[in-house]
């Protein structure tokens, strides 16, 4: 067991392979937060709580219980108690008032990793990791908090979760349901996090912290395209390879809050969770809340080392089958956009196949009189006209031709213009008092309501039935607003949104589990819900509608901080580029796509005959480097916001091989060559570059560096395959 209780010291003490975590309690009774960091032996760790600022305990000075809450580091803290801080938990009772004081009263020890109900969650069996977990309560109100800590055994990942139990005798209204809070003294560490927009999302963000709040946030009932669900602290001097890191990533897919204080006596206090503003949870007696889980990851060996396990987590632990070879895709949206017919699509699918490509792709416009953005989502019938032999036509035509058929779907959503919004105005989330906002002409339908989700579900299954699709990219296209449900009472109107959550993640498994061979890719206008817990039910995820190969060199950089390359939808796309209206290599947006799923959204029919001829090429190289990119360890080595060379690696863990990419935006004069160095190489190695037989040692590779020898000129890509090589 990896997981300690000192009962002589009231210490609880938590080990990965390289760290620890440990918690104790004040007066018997109050859970604190002790130390988060390299891995300590002993548990013998008590007295560390007692250096704040005085009075510290309540026995030292029991008539100063409030200065005591103010300072001491509450592993779970309640707000209205004391504790002048972000809280963790809020709860009001029958009185209207927050009253909720949890203390300690009993911990228990599992193996492995129970579920969480109804939520996404990392899981692991009794060899992956082991679960402590806490009892807070607080007698008066019957509030009690199981707190779950899970400690896994080969990674450096300790998840949190509670649920939160009315084990009183009268309703009680949960508004503050954080999924964890970490205490550090302030040491200069900076704060980092991902923020954007969309079509810029992902942007890495490092922020010295002062006193008072700072944070990325959401309240747009999706993850969002302007803030990814982490915050991380560093100390201030991080790079990829050295400095420490502590990381905390939610695993939810609505609006969240991740936030770090610098309080009075320079302590930090960082939170994650669902964020409070409009959620309100209503607890009948005997009920339960569960909270989202949080990753907590720390790194004593810079930001790399953090990526790295934050990816073996997610590609063990989090994503279904990682492993299984993704086809080679092409999407018609950026080809044809609304604009297409059954002829339209088949003549690029036959061009496609001769190419090599594996699937094809229908995107948004196939159903209903859906020929803009602006109508038909709830109504999914295929539009005869456009397609006249219907979707099993469609598909069976793509199967004749060797590849596989994906569909589009937005299940989410109801057009005004619609039948479905027509029969049922009241399904569409909704105040009592106005019509929604509209947003890409729709409205987000209120998937709480059982008949509304089962609906929804009635409209998938009937699609996947009805022809041989073997993919599906389920999009989302609008945040939410208006919360309001025709549904429910007054007192649960703060529910809407985490309800909507739990019915898409039910439908989401649903579909999972029904159709298991099927691959799901999420979207939500590119990466607008690109999170842990989309990830449990799609392997990919759309990580941006911008294409553009520069554009998506800082994108990929920020997303694969976080997520495997295995899971970034990544695309070859036109030029000049739709959005930007840049113009560069086929081959640079073909090595940037590779950092990702990789496929290519583009009518085939109509590009240049040159880049054509480069695709069968570009596919191979793909299929060649697929497992590697799959299950590689990730370096990053140089990045496009430091001076114009963006350059990763992905190695085999056991240094056999690897894929270097480098790829430089703008070409300067007159510029000393340079070298990056590589990393997860064996130094003791001979690698030969595959396509020149040139051989470096292993060692060299990784100290002095390989020469990035790009062409003189702007966005030029090369990637370099090394293999280790017997020396006789
Ligand atoms: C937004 C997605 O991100 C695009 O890829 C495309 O599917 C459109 N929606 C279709 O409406």
């Amino acid at each position: 067991m990896n997981l300690f209780y000192d009962d002589q010291h009231q210490v609880f003490k938590l080990d990965t392979p390289h760290t620890s975590y440990l918690m104790a309690l004040a007066d018997g009774k109050w859970l604190g937060h002790v130390y988060y960091g390299p891995r300590l032996e002993g548990t013998d760790v008590a007295w560390a709580l007692a250096l704040g600022t005085r009075p510290f305990t309540p026995e030292v000075l029991p008539n100063e219980q409030a200065s005591f809450f103010d300072c001491y580091p509450q592993e779970y803290p309640a707000a209205n108690a004391g504790d002048f801080r972000e809280a963790c938990l809020g709860v009001r009772t029958e009185a209207g008032q927050r009253d909720c004081l949890p203390a300690y009263v009993g911990h228990a020890f599992l193996p492995g990793k129970p579920a969480l109900e109804g939520l996404p969650a990392t899981s692991g069996g009794p060899e992956d990791c082991n679960t402590l977990q806490i009892t807070l309560e607080d007698c008066r109100t019957g509030v009690r908090a199981e707190l779950c800590y899970t400690a896994f055994t080969h990674l450096d990942i300790i998840a949190r979760s509670a649920r939160v139990i009315n084990a009183g005798s009268g309703p009680l209204w949960l508004d503050r349901a954080l999924s964890a809070c970490l205490s550090l003294p302030y040491e200069g560490q900076r704060l980092l996090t991902l923020q954007g927009s969309w079509a810029r999302e992902g942007q890495m963000q490092l922020a010295e912290i002062g006193h008072g709040e700072q944070g990325v946030f959401s309240t747009r009932g999706i993850s969002s395209h302007q803030a990814q669900p982490f915050l991380a602290l560093t100390s201030p001097d991080v790079t990829q390879e050295r400095g420490e890191v502590w990381g905390m990533h939610l695993v939810y897919s609505g609006s969240f809050l991740a936030r770090v204080q610098r309080d009075q006596h320079d302590g930090l206090r960082a939170v994650i969770g669902i964020h409070p503003q409009d959620f309100c949870w209503r607890l009948e007696p005997g009920e339960a809340f569960q909270v989202p889980e949080a990753v907590l990851v720390h790194s004593g060996e810079g930001l790399g080392r953090m990526t790295r396990t934050l990816h073996d987590l997610y590609r063990g632990h989090l994503i279904r089958e990682p492993y299984r070879q993704r086809p080679v895709l092409i999407n018609n949206w950026e080809a044809t956009y609304f604009d297409f017919d059954e002829a339209r699509l088949l003549k690029i699918a036959r061009q496609a196949a001769a190419l090599g490509v594996e699937l094809f792709v229908l995107d948004d416009g196939w159903f209903g009189e859906r020929h803009t953005d602006s109508g038909s989502l709830g109504d999914w019938e295929v539009n005869r006209r456009k397609l006249p032999h219907g979707l099993d036509g469609l598909a069976e035509e793509i199967k004749a031709l060797g590849m596989q058929f994906g569909l589009w779907m937005e299940p989410e959503m109801v057009s005004p213009d619609s039948e479905l919004y027509r029969r049922h105005p009241d399904w569409a989330i909704q105040t009592a008092s106005r019509l929604p906002l509209r947003c890409r002409d729709q409205y987000v339908l209120d998937l709480g309501r059982p008949e509304v989700e089962e609906y929804v579900w009635a409209q998938i299954s009937n699609i996947l039935h009805s022809a041989d699709i073997t993919y599906l990219k389920w999009d989302m296209n609008r945040p939410l607003t208006d919360l309001g449900s025709a549904a429910l009472p007054p007192d649960r109107q703060g529910e809407v949104a985490h309800r909507y959550l739990l019915a898409l993640y039910r439908l989401q498994r649903r579909l999972v589990e029904t159709f298991p061979h099927l691959l799901l890719e999420n979207c939500c206008s590119g990466g607008g819900r690109f999170d842990p817990g989309m990830l449990a039910y799609s392997p990919q995820i759309w990580a941006s509608d911008d294409t553009d190969a520069v554009e998506r060199l800082s994108i990929q950089e920020g997303t694969a901080m976080l997520y495997p390359l295995s899971c970034i939808g990544a695309h070859v796309s036109d030029c000049p580029n739709h959005l930007v209206g840049r113009n560069t290599p086929f081959d640079t947006r073909a090595a940037v796509a590779m950092a990702g799923t990789f496929g290519y959204e583009l009518d085939v029919t109509r590009i240049p005959e040159e880049e054509r001829r480069q695709i069968p090429g570009q596919i191979a190289r793909y299929r060649a480097q697929h497992a590697l990119l799959q299950r590689g360890d990730y370096y990053r080595l140089a990045s496009a916001r430091d001076g114009g060379l963006d350059a990763w690696m992905v190695a085999e863990k056991d240094g056999s091989r690897a894929l270097v990419t480098l790829v430089r935006v703008l070409c300067r004069p007159n510029r000393r060559r340079r070298l990056v160095r590589l990393h997860g190489l064996d130094p003791a190695g001979c690698y030969e570059d595959v396509a020149t037989g040139r051989r470096y040692g292993g060692d060299a590779l990784m100290q002095i560096g390989l020469p990035v020898d790009l062409p003189e000129a702007d966005f030029q890509a090369r990637q370099v395959e090394l293999r280790r090589v017997e020396v006789k």
